[in-house]
């Protein structure tokens, strides 16, 4: 018997569809509005939103958005709330439920995702206002010395936590591992300690009774740092995440859906397009974008309600050419003919 939280999770990878990550925190958005200018006021980031989300067609590629406190109780112009506007065009309304990485003790240069404390009252209250999901994100820092063991433990265990407060709430949880690609390493470590974090992610998973059916995988790829002067092709970095994911990640998980981590938005869609074509995997692969679905929508946005229509297009775009890459069927022909 299907649960509904394997119908849910199901429904978040669906074939052809992705999530569209707008759970940026006040601080976060606040650096993305820096970068166009904009002041950051709860009326621009309304605004901002409801742009986003009141995109015509939308539903086509993605399948849920995750939202931020803020946003999840916010609502469009005309009064209709987000969480209404979502359902309409078919879009499962997420939530993000950390409170933040924070430097973890006795572990220098480390950090170690908080808000466990109140997570099951939360969750419930979460899934009244409308979330069918909800995300955690652990963050792991390569460096000299780093990972250490504490770090990865730490994190993996808060993440299963997690997990299982949300099963027992009726939402998805996202189970976000993302290793950074900050920093000069080369793809072998990005390899290993991605490949280490998964192995004790699962473990904790599974000693903390979450139920694998009803999860969805949002990892990193493996690739190396930006610093790195030896970048891997598009190929290797497909080619080396899929072994990584395929040693680590039962086939009971019904989909993996990446972050794009700082990529460029061309490379975070080659990237799964790759590894959709190689395919042959257990779960459905696709995408969870933040910047690899906003970077290029924002930039046309700039604050102005006259350039909606404008970036709402951009995003858009966007949007269909990673739902052609959850496929295997992106092409740059097929992006500069629909540009
Ligand atoms: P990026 O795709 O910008 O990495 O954001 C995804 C996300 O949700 C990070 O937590």
């Amino acid at each position: 018997m299907t649960t509904q939280l394997e119908s849910t999770a199901r429904a978040m990878v669906a074939r052809g569809r992705g999530i569209l990550a707008a759970d940026e925190s006040t601080g976060t958005i606040g650096k993305r509005f820096d970068s166009i200018s904009v002041e950051n006021t709860e009326e621009n980031r309304r605004a901002y939103r409801e742009m986003l989300f009141t995109t015509k067609g939308l539903g086509q590629y993605i399948s849920g958005v995750i939202l931020y406190d803020e946003t999840l109780r916010q609502k469009c112009a005309d009064g209709t709330s987000f969480v209404d506007a979502m359902n309409r065009q078919n879009i499962l309304p997420g939530i993000k439920v950390d409170s933040g990485a924070k430097d973890m003790p006795l572990c220098a240069g480390e950090l170690i995702t908080e808000g466990l404390d109140g997570l099951a009252k939360r969750c419930t209250d979460y899934a009244k206002i409308g979330a069918r999901f909800a995300k955690w994100r652990a963050v792991i820092i390569i460096g000299k010395d780093l990972p250490s063991a504490a770090c990865i433990e730490g994190n993996a265990h808060a993440l299963a936590r997690y997990a299982a407060h949300c099963q027992a709430a009726g939402i998805v949880p996202i189970v976000e591992p993302e290793v950074l690609m900050d920093g000069a390493h080369d793809i072998d470590s990005c390899e290993w300690v991605t490949e280490t974090t998964l192995r004790t992610v699962f473990l904790a998973l599974a000693s903390q009774r979450v139920v694998l059916e009803g999860i969805v995988l949002k990892p990193s790829m493996v690739i190396a740092g930006k610093e790195c002067k030896q970048q891997a092709s598009h190929r290797e970095v497909a080619e080396r995440t899929l072994k990584v994911l395929r040693r680590t990640v039962p086939a009971s998980v019904p989909g993996i859906a990446f972050l794009s981590g700082g990529q460029s938005d061309a490379d975070a869609t080659i990237h799964l397009n790759e590894m959709n074509r190689i395919g042959g995997c257990p779960w459905t692969l696709t995408f969870s974008y933040g910047r690899g679905l906003q970077q290029s929508a924002i930039k046309v946005w700039r604050g102005s309600q006259s350039s909606v229509p404008q970036a709402q297009a951009t995003l858009l775009h966007r949007a269909h050419m990673n739902s052609l890459a959850a496929t295997g069927d992106y092409q740059a022909s097929v992006e500069k003919m629909a540009a």
